[in-house]
């Protein structure tokens, strides 16, 4: 197949990770960078060899059959609705939109003009997380009846740079962190039929703690510790703990209870990590992680694997093969349904049914991953 040209709209943090990990996959290449504040697009794009240009730019670009929107989750809608308007395959960071309307209408558009719609995260594509889904349809847990998840720390503002829309409506740890747990629940166990939740915005400020705003307080206007209920359509029922108010906690990340053992599962925000599987009353024993999305590759120290743009490699092959991408529009959309019932449930004090589903993505076996790579001997 022909390599893909990439462009991506947004050149903020993350466009980091995009760019510096992009050569490690064979069907893509990223060509051009642009943003709305093009000092930014120009400065990373010297800092990876390649253009900077203005979005309408891009949207016009004969190289570029693809666009990664990696704006603001705010921007989301607009941008990829300009970039299937522009007759570009669309790859969205994470939550793909911020209403179930705007999503159904980017669904309909790419459908209409014969484009992809594809979505953040690809974390569950890791190999800790590929191994769990190998190893619970090969019924090592047997039937899952429950589990929780859990995604707890002290916040964003000491980290980022420009944490104001972490804290505005459209972010919280449910739309910000939600998305790699909640993925990775419905790549496991499918779909969700209802949630429940309560929440509340805990401190009314943050203070920026690193860069040039550091000492200046962000408003909060949105709850940030939320603790959930799901109900899967296979019945599973898990609590999802999500809070940025948590000095410290020590749950493990997803835990799953089924029929005949118990597994737990890393960080979904990761690819790596150890998956460990308790058979019966025994104790947790790890389990073989032996997957391309699971080598290190990343980090200060070269200890984490990172595979980041593996979702973006899977939806180019995907057009390429004439199947379904794995990190797809309806998944995304379903994830979202269930962020924003979970919001609304806390919200208005009832439970929430979902009104989209979306089936379980295709697995990705090691040998389909390895595919995906340059160099096969990278994973
Ligand atoms: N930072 C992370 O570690 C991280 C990790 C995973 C996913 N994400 C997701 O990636 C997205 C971006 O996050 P970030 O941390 O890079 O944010 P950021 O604020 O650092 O960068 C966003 C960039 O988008 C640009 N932008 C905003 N609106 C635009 C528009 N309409 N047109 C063109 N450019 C526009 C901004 O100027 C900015 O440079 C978010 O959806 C976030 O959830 C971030």
């Amino acid at each position: 197949m022909s390599v893909l040209g990439v462009g991506l709209i947004g050149a903020g943090n993350i466009s980091d990770t995009y760019l510096r990990l992009a050569p490690l996959f064979a069907d893509f290449e990223i060509r051009a960078v642009s943003d709305i504040d093009m000092d930014r697009a120009r400065a990373q794009a010297a800092g990876y060899g390649m253009r900077a240009e203005t979005v309408d730019e891009m949207l016009s670009a004969g190289d570029i059959d693809l666009i990664v929107n990696l704006t603001v989750p705010k921007a989301h809608y607009a941008v990829s609705r300009r970039i299937l308007e522009a007759g570009k395959h669309c790859y969205s960071e994470k939550p793909v939109v911020l209403t179930l309307d705007e999503g159904r209408a980017l669904l309909d558009l790419a459908a209409a003009r014969g484009l992809r719609l594809g979505s953040a995260p690809d974390t569950f594509l890791g190999g800790a997380h590929q191994t769990a889904r190998a190893l619970l349809d090969a019924g090592a847990i047997g039937e899952v009846v429950g589990g929780t998840a859990h995604v707890m720390s002290r916040g964003m503002e000491h980290w980022h740079p420009n944490p104001d829309f972490f804290f505005q409506p459209g972010g919280g740890p449910v739309l910000d962190l939600g998305p790699y747990y909640i993925t990775d629940l419905v790549q496991l166990l499918g779909p969700v039929r209802a949630v429940s939740a309560m929440g509340w915005a805990s401190f009314p400020t943050r203070t920026i703690g690193s860069g040039p705003r550091e000492g200046e307080t962000v408003l909060v206007e949105t709850p940030t510790t939320l603790h959930g209920l799901m109900e899967f359509e296979g019945g599973a029922i898990v609590t999802l703990g999500a809070s940025w108010d948590v000095w410290r906690a020590s749950h493990p990340h997803i835990e799953l209870y089924g029929a005949v053992g118990t597994m737990q599962l890393p960080d979904p925000n990761n690819f790596g990590g150890e998956v460990t599987v308790a058979e019966g009353p025994a104790g947790f024993a790890a389990a073989e992680v032996a997957h391309p999305f699971a080598a290190p590759n990343d980090g200060e120290e070269g200890e984490v694997a990172n595979y980041r743009g593996a979702g973006l490699a899977d939806m180019v092959r995907a057009i390429d093969e004439g199947r379904a991408h794995r990190c797809n529009g309806d998944l995304a959309l379903h994830v979202v349904d269930v962020m924003l019932g979970i919001l609304a449930s806390a919200e208005r004090r009832e439970w929430v049914e979902m009104t989209t589903t979306a089936p379980r993505p295709a697995p990705l076996p090691p040998e389909a991953a390895r595919k995906f790579l340059k160099n096969p001997e990278d994973g």
